[in-house]
């Protein structure tokens, strides 16, 4: 499913009006309704009384349309208006007279103690104070509004999306109405599902409200959901050979962990033979967990990191692999890095950076941005930060935008990792994946995916589907594992285990 910004709603609207003749009038009473629907099918229209409250803007017009809905069904209602009502424009001022006409109980609210008076008497609150139009911070009565209405233990719905949630990130401004049930319209909109806006949803509704196809095909819009695609069945014939050969560059004498998960992931998500080259030292114990996996052990630096000097080594190696894996556990150590740096740029083949491989890439990013294989990083926040020059607070506020950019600027697949992890390619093109859980954010969880997606990569040589595929398969697999033992404690080996479950789930 598409994912549209602010401006990109807009403009559908102004399609819809212009080229379709659907009048404004027309989409906010669909808009109105289709909130109507959601409620009437939630609450009982005969108990319950609702009290619905509106903002200036055409989110507010919504809310009327809600209100006349409700009041013409015989429910009680009680309007609160937060502005003056001389303020509306265009259709939600048509909804405004009409209110007015079929005198539907309505009240201007001066402060948060008058809003607060009247509560107790309501069942269920509807939020329609600031919609995607919210342009800055809430402040003043609106602030006391909103933490009224989210101390009140009452149920919420919000109109297209809660109130105080911005539109296009996802940030809350200040504060945010705190809904149960949000029904927004059209297409869901970038801050209904990005992080935190996606839990101030409550149960989310995307309803139509009469755009055409051609709106919904809109090719501007480049951001969508990471809806599953088809993976295609192994052949009867298959031998180890078809599923791949991959080669991990991984590991450090204090870093065993991170090469084990992502080469032994790589088998579980259903890749063919994965080689792990790593220093010589750690080798033999990382195969008494893996025994699956193949080693090239490699020359050690001082400090049990892998050496500069395997670099013609790794190279000619490499020929024979599907893509080269650079980077978990590798360490920070200078010539380790360097050698990073140095495999990056001269490998011809299809590279996956994670890991300390990002720190390397981040300290010169000209080893990647002229690569003519596919490259795919795998950053979190704070390493996508590092990779930009920029702060993780910067990163966090945009994240669609931030991603976009690196993807441009790096030359790369990228995905940007985290709840609602972002997948991002050079021609401007993002998907949200919504599989996977807060239980996932453990130590060794990020190796998994790497060997997950590489191994997807083995299977599919294309390496956008290959990404997003796996990170789908990554959170399902933690999703599996979730059901079983719950979130707290879960291990990256948990969700490796639950790699071939997820595969089975996926192609079904
Ligand atoms: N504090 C106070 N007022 C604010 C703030 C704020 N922080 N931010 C915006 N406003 C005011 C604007 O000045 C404007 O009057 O809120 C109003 C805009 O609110 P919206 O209703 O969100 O914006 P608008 O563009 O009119 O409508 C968009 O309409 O299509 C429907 O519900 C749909 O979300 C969509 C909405």
């Amino acid at each position: 499913m598409k994912i549209v910004s602010v401006e990109q709603m807009r403009q559908m609207d102004q399609t819809a009006i212009s080229e379709f003749g659907i009048p404004d009038q027309l989409l906010m009473e669909n808009a109105g309704l289709a909130s109507y629907e959601k409620i009437r099918d939630r609450f009982d229209l005969q108990k319950d009384k609702f009290l619905i409250v509106c903002g200036g803007g055409n989110n507010g017009g919504d809310g009327l349309v809600v209100a006349r809905k409700l009041f013409s069904n015989e429910a009680k209602v009680q309007v609160v208006l937060l502005s003056n009502p001389s303020k509306f424009k265009g259709s939600a001022h048509l909804n405004y007279q009409i209110a007015q006409q079929m005198k539907i109980p309505t009240q201007s609210i001066e402060n948060a103690q008058d809003f607060e008076t009247l509560l107790p008497a309501f069942d269920v609150i509807v939020d329609a104070i600031f919609g995607t139009g919210l342009d800055r911070e809430v402040g003043g009565k609106y602030r006391d509004i909103i933490q009224a209405i989210n101390r009140s233990g009452k149920p919420v719905v919000s109109i297209d999306i809660p109130s105080g949630i911005n539109g296009n990130t996802g940030q809350v401004m200040g504060i945010a109405v705190k809904a149960d049930m949000t029904i927004t319209f059209g297409l869901p909109k970038l801050g209904n599902l990005l992080l935190p806006g996606f839990e101030y949803n409550g149960q989310l509704f995307v309803t139509h409200i009469s755009f055409a196809p051609k709106i919904f095909n809109n090719p501007e819009v480049q951001t969508q959901t990471n809806d599953p695609v088809e993976l295609p069945e192994r052949p009867t014939d298959a031998h180890k050979g078809f599923c791949g050969k991959v080669l991990f560059v991984a590991g450090a004498a204090n870093y065993l962990g991170a090469p084990y998960f992502a080469a032994h992931a790589f088998l579980k998500a259903g890749g063919g033979l994965s080689y792990l080259a790593t220093p010589r030292q750690i080798a033999s114990t990382i195969a008494m967990q893996g025994p699956e996996i193949i080693f090239q052990p490699l020359q050690a630096t001082e400090s049990g990191s892998i050496a500069h000097e395997n670099l013609d080594f790794l190279l000619e190696f490499s020929e024979d692999m599907e893509m080269v894996i650079v980077g978990p556990g590798a360490s920070l150590q200078a010539e380790t890095q360097q050698l990073i740096r140095d495999l990056l740029e001269k490998s011809p083949k299809p590279v996956l950076v994670d890991g300390d491989g990002l720190t390397a890439v981040a300290k010169d990013p000209a080893c990647i941005k002229f690569r003519q294989a596919p490259t795919i990083l795998t950053p979190h926040p704070g390493e996508m930060a590092r990779l930009l020059n920029i702060s993780i607070g910067e990163v966090q506020k945009n994240r669609v935008e931030v991603l976009r950019r690196a993807c441009k600027e790096l030359n790369a697949i990228i995905v940007l990792k985290g709840a609602h992890s972002l997948i991002g390619h050079p021609d401007g093109r993002v998907y949200m994946n919504l599989s996977g859980n807060p239980g996932m954010a453990t130590a060794g969880s990020g190796d998994v995916l790497t060997g997950t997606i590489a191994a997807m990569y083995a299977l599919l040589k294309d390496p956008l589907l290959a990404t997003r595929i796996g990170v789908f398969l990554h959170g399902l697999a933690g999703d599996l594992a979730a059901q079983k033992m719950g979130m707290d404690g879960l291990l990256a080996g948990d969700i490796l285990q639950h790699l071939p479950e997820a595969l089975q789930h996926y192609r079904r």
